[in-house]
């Protein structure tokens, strides 16, 4: 299927609640209950921003699949600080190529922004594609927290200095 990446933009309307919901099912299939975001509350924050994979062509009625097959989720801190909160796409569509034209789209408009940019992120040590795309896009490894997402669920805090 082909598809397209684009920036989400705030508004009203039927578009935007049907982006919300996907997103929430996303969001629920993907992480444990636990870890899920409020995505309305999130993504109503001015300091949040966020990209997303749609289908790119127009699929007849009656067939439509989700409206969002993935997403990355950015918190903007001030001094060209961000903070990748969440990336994920959804099981079917992994493997071919979304996580990392999403991280792509992020880091591009990121490096827009100026220089001494910095970008960060906190991922559970056994999400072992993510911690590959992350490396691939050359952020490291910083520290190791343990337990971080409950008992003897550690995590990685991972940067990428520009
Ligand atoms: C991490 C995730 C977003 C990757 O998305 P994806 O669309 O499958 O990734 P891509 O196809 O763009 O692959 C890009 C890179 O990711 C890494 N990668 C992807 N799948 C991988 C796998 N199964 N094993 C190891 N590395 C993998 C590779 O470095 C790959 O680059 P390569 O193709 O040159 O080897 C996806 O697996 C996912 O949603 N996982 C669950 C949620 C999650 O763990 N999120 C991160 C924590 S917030």
């Amino acid at each position: 299927m082909a598809w397209i990446v684009e920036k989400l933009q705030r508004k009203k309307g039927d578009c935007w609640s049907t982006t919300i919901e996907a997103l929430e099912t996303l969001e629920r299939r993907t992480f444990p209950k636990s870890e899920c975001m409020d995505v309305r509350a999130e993504l109503s924050k001015s300091s949040t921003m966020c990209w997303v994979v749609r289908p790119a062509q127009t699929i007849p009625k009656g067939h439509e699949g989700p409206s969002v097959l993935g997403t990355i989720i950015i918190q903007v801190a001030r001094g060209g600080r961000y903070r990748i909160h969440k990336l994920s796409v959804a099981e079917r569509w992994r493997g071919q190529g979304m996580g990392g034209v999403l991280i792509d789209h992020f880091l591009s408009w990121m490096r827009e922004q100026g220089e001494d940019r910095e970008c960060d992120l906190f991922v559970d040590t056994a999400r072992q594609p993510a911690i590959s795309l992350y490396t691939k896009y050359q952020f490291t490894r910083v520290r190791h927290i343990s337990n971080y997402y409950g008992t003897d669920r550690d995590a990685w805090y991972m940067q990428l200095l520009l």
